[in-house]
């Protein structure tokens, strides 16, 4: 049992999902990271170690494998592990379009990994990424905390949903030591456009900020709850390190976010990248997934995670400016 095993600065972590955005952000605060002394990177693509962790390489231990493959959890899951990430999973839009591939994903390896550790490693911490797609619809004028039900209006934001009851359930009979956040919609991503139903949010700031045109597929004043990768991946870090007892009887937070327009975004696109970069953003609305991203709500009270002790997101325009400092070349 690596949670109780090891001195709190030779933490042995494994991040599943590692070659995804939130997976390699983590990986690079992780590997800088004195506390950690051994960290194993996986992803059914070939995961990388971060360029920006490059002192601490050595550390790192890159394996490809499908989570759906019995061996491969057995292979990695080992019990000498203190605390887990589970960032693996498909995304709202494809989970959406392709209800079986989220369902063995979201849900069926997700409960195999979980059933596994409860047998071997009891007590491991698990981290795990929910989402604000667990809720429905807000009313007018709502504000959304944990207290408030959760009614997924999609496939990924009900397998999300189910997933944190399972933890919290493993969580309470202390087969795990469960944490769960419910993020917001995290912008701007590098690379390439996702199969996310949130994609274009970040699409709408990265294409244009290198000079390609960008799809806005919702309407101007769709409004979102957002953070940025650097404010999210501290949290991250600090999710690891609470102690159990302050969580009380539910492991789930809402983590600190925004509430940004889809105008606000192109405001801060255009001060950033100026107009000829925002001359680069088509409207053209599709239905889909404007229905999607209109269900999640956008005002949080996420008081519970700062009386945790996490982290507030900053502005949007520093989110922005911190984006083209890192990712935008001239
Ligand atoms: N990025 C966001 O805005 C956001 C918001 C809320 C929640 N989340 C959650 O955070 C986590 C990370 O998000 P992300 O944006 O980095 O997603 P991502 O799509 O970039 O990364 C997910 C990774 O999971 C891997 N994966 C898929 N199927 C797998 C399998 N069978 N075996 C092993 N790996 C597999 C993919 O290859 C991918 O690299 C996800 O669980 C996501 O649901 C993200």
């Amino acid at each position: 049992m690596g949670s109780i095993g090891s001195p709190n600065d030779q933490l042995k972590v494994l991040v599943t999902g590692a070659a995804g955005f939130v997976g390699q952000e983590l990986a690079a605060a992780l590997l800088n990271d004195p506390k950690v002394s051994h960290i194993t990177l996986t992803d059914i693509v070939e995961p990388t170690v971060p360029a920006t962790a490059s002192p601490s390489k050595g550390r790192a231990r890159c394996v490809k494998a499908d989570l759906a493959s019995h061996e491969a959890r057995e292979s990695l899951f080992t019990p000498d592990l203190d605390c887990i990430y589970l960032l693996h999973g498909i995304m709202s839009g494809q989970s959406e379009s392709d209800l079986e591939l989220g369902l063995k994903v979201n849900v069926d390896t997700v409960r195999a990994v979980l059933d596994l550790l409860r047998r071997t490693n009891i007590g491991v911490k698990v981290v795990f990424p929910s989402s604000l797609a667990v809720y429905g619809p807000a009313n007018d004028g709502e504000i959304i905390s944990e207290k408030t039900v959760p009614m997924p209006q999609s496939s990924y934001g009900a397998e999300k949903f189910m997933m944190e009851t399972l933890i919290n359930d493993f969580s309470r009979r202390k087969l795990i030591d469960g944490r769960i956040f419910r993020l917001p919609t995290v912008i701007v991503r590098p690379g390439a456009p996702t199969g996310a139903a949130s994609s274009f949010a970040s699409g709408i700031i990265r294409e244009p900020l290198k000079g390609e045109r960008s799809v806005l597929p919702v309407s101007r004043d769709l409004r979102m709850y957002i953070c940025s990768p650097w404010t999210l991946v501290k949290n991250l870090i600090i999710a690891r390190d609470i102690p159990a007892q302050k969580f009380g009887p539910s492991r789930t937070v809402v983590l600190p976010g925004i509430a940004s327009s889809v105008q606000d975004m192109l405001d801060a696109l255009e001060q950033v990248g100026g107009k000829k970069a925002l001359d680069l953003v088509e409207e053209k609305v599709d239905e889909t997934t404007n229905r999607i991203v209109a269900s999640w709500p956008a005002d949080f009270d996420f008081s519970r995670a700062t009386s945790l002790g996490f982290v507030p997101e900053g502005t949007l325009l520093e989110n922005v400016q911190e984006y083209a400092r890192r990712y935008v070349k001239g």
